[in-house]
């Protein structure tokens, strides 16, 4: 040390190491607290796990919904409770017809397909997932892939969704993972709803399907009194003969997507409180097109590596300065060909290959949509695949006339726009034992197909929670419970792991004119974040680096904020400054 010090050279030498040491080191710890806080990669591990002592909580969770997000969460209650009940009005899902995916197989003829699920409308919309729900899904169930392959032997594929942005190719980062991409669950809704369900049911012991809905929670007046905070003594379950029964609880779950049933809960207790919401209306529409396909007549298709082998085909995201069209196109099981439709306020509804060939020639872009994907096209209007096509709309906008709420009306069913429902800012005025998760709390735009995933996060959060706790004893009714600060806990936890996700998708619809705000905001909003985007997706189209972090971070296996590390923002800032000058100069 002392030779270092001998001339001012080596003194600076050892100090600009010491700061580069410093700096690896806490950015090396910065990233590990944001996969901690921002990410569910560390709980993930105990998805699958039981109680350390293998002794599960006595006592009663209610969760209301049996969809992807209440399915998730009764796997994980299963884990650390005795008794776990799913409440779904539906009631064809607490029979065995819920863990049967036929939808393949129902047509209407007149190019409808008909929706079994009444309250989810887009059921048979198309749906991909991310790695996470994958990685997650492995973990509640060993031979969830296996099962998978069942009902199609391609529905465990590489993860390179062909995501195009502004029509240019992303690199999938195929040399850093050495051409082995992590892989994720490719089957449509039916078939990966059905299969959970058919898993719980399988797995769960405990887990019970009640046909019923949850009207409303009773809390108890005990803890109110002696002012340790609000808790659910019991729901109230109304039964599709309209019969009201109470079910104490040690926990519920509002797993009840857009209804939002926690909402009304909560408000009609003796001291109702009313939970900010952000809403805004992006006017997204979305038409799911449907083709049934025998693969031979695609032979002629140059898709790279071959129409047979291919999952995803397209997934194009376009410029809002310039586009607001959309389109993705996936094959599905069953020998079915999907192709959505869909955009910003558009107003196209296609109906036949036809119609789907001019909505793709109208997208603008810089570069064109491949040859191969008309080619498709043709291949399928050639054959007369119109003949066997079923087109079904999805709108995600507001409920203009919100008296027709009351009829019925299938054509309204889920016109909801994306909201969040932000439990995390009144932590300290909610019951300490019931939370939500899935689209009950936050539905987004679906054009990234995010919800999903996003029901994985919430699920996986209150498995870490509950793998940290232990329940306490209460003198009031001799019975152990859960800590007062659960609640609290969990919602702090997920909004940081979930935050992201609205930021992002917020700042990228308020790019076009027509989408409706939140109210207070303007669509000026996000205008940076916007800028930030465009040129770090563009650089991903050149860039493997910059391709692996979007693809991490896309894929719900890398914090977030991996894209705007010092090297990325870098990289961003010369990028824009280029497309500053080339502008500058013509
Ligand atoms: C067009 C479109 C495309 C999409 N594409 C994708 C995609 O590609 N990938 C992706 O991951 N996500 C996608 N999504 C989003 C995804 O469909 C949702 O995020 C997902 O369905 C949310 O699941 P959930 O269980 O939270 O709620 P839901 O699926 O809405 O289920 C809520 C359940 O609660 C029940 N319920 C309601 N009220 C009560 C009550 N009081 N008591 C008991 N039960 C009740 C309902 O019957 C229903 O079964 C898409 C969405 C749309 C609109
Ligand atoms: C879909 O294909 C699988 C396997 O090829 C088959 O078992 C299943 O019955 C088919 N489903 C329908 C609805 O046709
Ligand atoms: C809460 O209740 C009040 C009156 O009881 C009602 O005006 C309000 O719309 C309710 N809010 C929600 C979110 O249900
Ligand atoms: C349902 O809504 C549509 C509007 O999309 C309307 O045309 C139709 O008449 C409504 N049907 C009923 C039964 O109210
Ligand atoms: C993206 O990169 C290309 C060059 O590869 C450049 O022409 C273009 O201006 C860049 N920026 C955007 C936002 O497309
Ligand atoms: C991407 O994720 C993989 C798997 O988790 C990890 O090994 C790798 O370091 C990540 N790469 C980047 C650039 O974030």
């Amino acid at each position: 040390m002392a030779l270092l010090m001998q001339t001012p050279l080596a003194y600076v030498a050892s100090l600009i190491a010491l700061i580069v040491v410093a700096t690896v080191y806490l950015g090396k710890w910065y990233r590990n607290k944001q996969i901690a806080e921002t990410t569910v990669l560390n709980e993930l591990d105990g998805l699958g796990k039981t109680r350390v002592g293998g002794n599960r909580i006595e006592g009663t969770v209610v969760i209301a919904g049996g969809s992807i997000a209440g399915l998730l969460t009764a796997k994980v209650c299963s884990n650390h409770f005795s008794r776990v009940l799913i409440v779904e009005p539906e009631a064809w899902l607490s029979t065995t017809a819920g863990t049967v995916d036929d939808t393949y197989s129902t047509k209407q003829g007149d190019g409808k397909k008909p929706n079994p699920r009444t309250r989810v409308q887009q059921y048979i919309s198309l749906h991909n997932y991310h790695v996470l729900t994958l990685l997650g899904l492995n973990q509640m169930f060993p031979s969830f892939e296996a099962e998978a392959r069942k009902i199609d032997p391609d529905a465990i594929v590489s993860a390179d969704v062909k995501f195009h942005f502004n029509g240019r190719p992303m690199k999938a980062p195929l040399g850093f993972y050495k051409a082995n991409l992590p892989k994720l669950l490719s089957v449509a809704r039916p078939s990966y709803e059905t299969l959970l369900r058919k898993f719980v049911r399988k797995e769960c012991d405990n887990v019970e399907f009640v046909v019923g809905t949850v009207t409303g929670i009773n809390l108890d007046a005990s803890h109110q009194a002696v002012g340790h905070g609000r808790r659910v003594q019991s729901v109230n379950i109304r039964s599709k003969d309209g019969v009201e029964t109470t079910e104490p609880v040690l926990l519920v779950v509002d797993c009840t997507g857009p209804t939002m049933a926690g909402l009304k809960w909560i408000n009609a207790t003796d001291k109702p409180l009313q939970i900010p919401k952000d809403v805004y209306d992006p006017k997204m529409h979305y038409t799911t097109c449907e083709f049934e396909v025998d693969p031979t007549i695609m032979e002629k298709v140059e898709f790279p590596g071959g129409y047979i082998n291919a999952r995803a085909f397209y997934v194009g995201l376009p410029d809002s300065r310039i586009e607001r069209r959309t389109m993705l196109m996936f094959r599905r099981e069953n020998h079915t060909l999907q192709i959505s439709c869909g955009g910003w306020d558009v107003t196209d509804r296609p109906r036949s290959v036809d119609d789907i060939r001019t909505f793709l020639k109208q997208i603008k872009g810089a570069e064109p949509i491949p040859a191969y994907i008309f080619q498709i096209l043709d291949a399928l209007e050639d054959n007369g695949c119109d003949a066997s096509a079923t087109f079904h709309d999805d709108r995600c906008r507001k409920n203009i006339l919100p008296m027709l709420h009351v009829i019925v009306n299938r054509s309204f069913w889920g016109v909801a726009p994306c909201y969040f429902v932000k439990y995390h800012e009144v932590v300290d005025k909610l019951p300490a034992n019931l939370i939500s998760l899935g689209d009950s709390v936050m539905r987004l735009n679906p054009v990234r197909g995010q919800g999903c995933t996003k029901a994985m996060v919430g699920a996986a959060t209150l498995s870490g929670l509950l793998h940290q706790f232990q329940p306490v004893f209460d003198a009031h009714t001799g019975t152990r419970i859960l800590p007062h600060d659960f609640a609290k806990k969990f919602y702090k936890s997920q909004f940081k792991r979930i935050e992201s996700l609205w930021i992002e998708t917020k700042a990228d619809d308020y790019g076009w004119d027509t989408t409706v705000p939140v109210e207070g905001e303007t669509l000026k909003e996000g205008a940076f974040l916007r800028w930030y985007v465009r040129n770090f997706v563009n650089l991903t189209t050149k860039n493997e680096y910059a391709a692996t972090v979007l693809f991490n971070s896309s894929m719900f296996i890398a914090p977030a904020s991996d894209v705007i590390g010092p090297k990325i923002a870098l990289m961003v800032a010369w990028a824009g400054l280029q497309e500053y000058l080339s502008s500058y100069n013509t």
